[in-house]
């Protein structure tokens, strides 16, 4: 069975103190009863915290971003190794607020796929399409081709370490979500993707996960899908209690 996989993407908020509250009361939930791996992605200046704060948890710590070079004269970067030291385990590569903000091509993004692999961190890979593709009906083909152009040098045995991350942006922190059929119709696509470049186990076994306005009241829904095996959630996931609602909708 594939793992279900429910991560707060918190972006650019929390200082050290707030991530530190929100660990806590995140810690003080009982998420045994889920059959779901709880990632946060906290700032990179509260990650070593979270980790030390997340010892006894298990919860698991993923960085917003990485640096695809190893060392060197990279101002204000960080390198894998560095993320690794610190005790991350996965990083969000491809989120569509890098592709579009900091214009990070999927040239970028594949080596940054690269990277991360080369040093044991697991990845969540985001891809989707904008408002306007989405309106033209190329969002199936929008997909395919951040897939290829990002993720696909990577071979077979390397998808294990990979989680995939849909995340239509015009449903990013516009309280619009996809329908959860719209959500399914393209998850179910994204797996045939997989499949006809890997193979069937690859697309049965790669977790794919929905982001885009995920709040306790459609996350049940959304899960429900076939081919959805979680969330990456963002504004929700800076309130402790909006985001256990949402890992317990499994
Ligand atoms: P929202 O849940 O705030 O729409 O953000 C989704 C997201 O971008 C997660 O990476």
């Amino acid at each position: 069975m594939r793992t279900q996989i429910v991560a707060g993407n918190w972006k650019m908020n929390c200082n050290l103190d707030e991530s530190q509250h929100l660990l806590n009361a995140l810690k003080q939930k009982d998420f045994s009863k889920a059959d779901v791996e709880v990632v946060v992605a906290p700032p990179y200046t509260n990650l070593y915290a979270a980790h030390q704060s997340l010892k006894d948890s298990s919860i698991k710590i993923s960085s917003q971003n990485i640096n695809e070079n190893e060392k060197g004269a990279f101002t204000g970067e960080v390198s894998p190794d560095m993320l690794k030291s610190v005790g991350v385990e996965y990083v969000i590569i491809g989120h569509s607020e890098r592709r579009a903000i900091y214009a990070e091509s999927d040239e970028l993004l594949a080596k940054k796929v690269t990277a991360a692999l080369k040093h044991d961190l697991k990845i969540m890979f985001c891809i989707g399409e904008v408002l306007e593709q989405r309106k033209a009906d190329k969002h199936f083909e929008v997909v395919k081709e951040q897939l290829e152009k990002g993720l696909f040098h990577i071979g077979a045995s390397d998808m294990k370490n990979v989680v995939i991350a849909y995340e239509p942006v015009w449903a990013i922190g516009t309280g619009e979500t996809a329908s959860p059929e719209q959500a399914q119709e393209i998850h179910e696509h994204i797996r045939k993707v997989l499949a006809d470049k890997y193979n069937a186990d690859v697309a049965e076994q790669t977790s794919i996960l929905y982001g885009g306005s995920v709040k306790p009241n459609n996350a049940k829904e959304i899960f429900a899908k076939k081919d959805v095996d979680g969330g990456l959630i963002g504004g929700a996931s800076l309130d402790a209690d909006s985001f256990a609602e949402i890992v317990m909708s499994f």
